[in-house]
């Protein structure tokens, strides 16, 4: 598949990303500066988020790609309980500053892909 003009980086193929499970890692360059971020599956969306909690810029997983609370309904920061909404990263609860920076991505045809932005670029090997 040709995505080149679209700005489509692959992520992940659709079958890595169980609703309300484990999330898939990525790297990108945000504002110049190389952070993580991950997808995961929420009522069969993909959606995908900068890897920083808004309470204080430090990841969230303390179990590696576990972002999903116990009923699969909300991301959690493991640090201090900040709630997060998976489908808008909207703050839903705990000590959050805000919204998680979302990050847009695609599935097609099986693939899942996330799209690079002025600002939001993938890692240079
Ligand atoms: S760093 Fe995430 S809740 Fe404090």
């Amino acid at each position: 598949m040709d995505t080149s003009g679209e700005d489509l980086q692959t992520l992940c193929r659709s079958g890595d990303l169980a609703d309300g499970g484990r999330a898939v890692p990525f790297d990108v360059v945000y504002a110049g500066q190389t952070c993580r971020a991950f997808a995961v599956r929420y009522r069969g969306q993909v959606h995908a988020y900068l890897n920083r909690c808004t309470h204080v810029a430090m990841e969230m997983d303390w179990q590696p790609d576990r972002f999903f609370d116990d009923t699969g309904q909300w991301l959690l920061c493991s640090t201090h309980g900040a709630v997060y909404r998976p489908d808008t990263g909207d703050c839903a609860g705990g000590p959050c500053r805000g919204k998680l920076f979302g990050i847009e991505t695609l599935e097609r045809d099986g693939i899942v892909f996330w799209r690079s932005q002025y600002h939001l670029k993938p890692v240079e090997f």
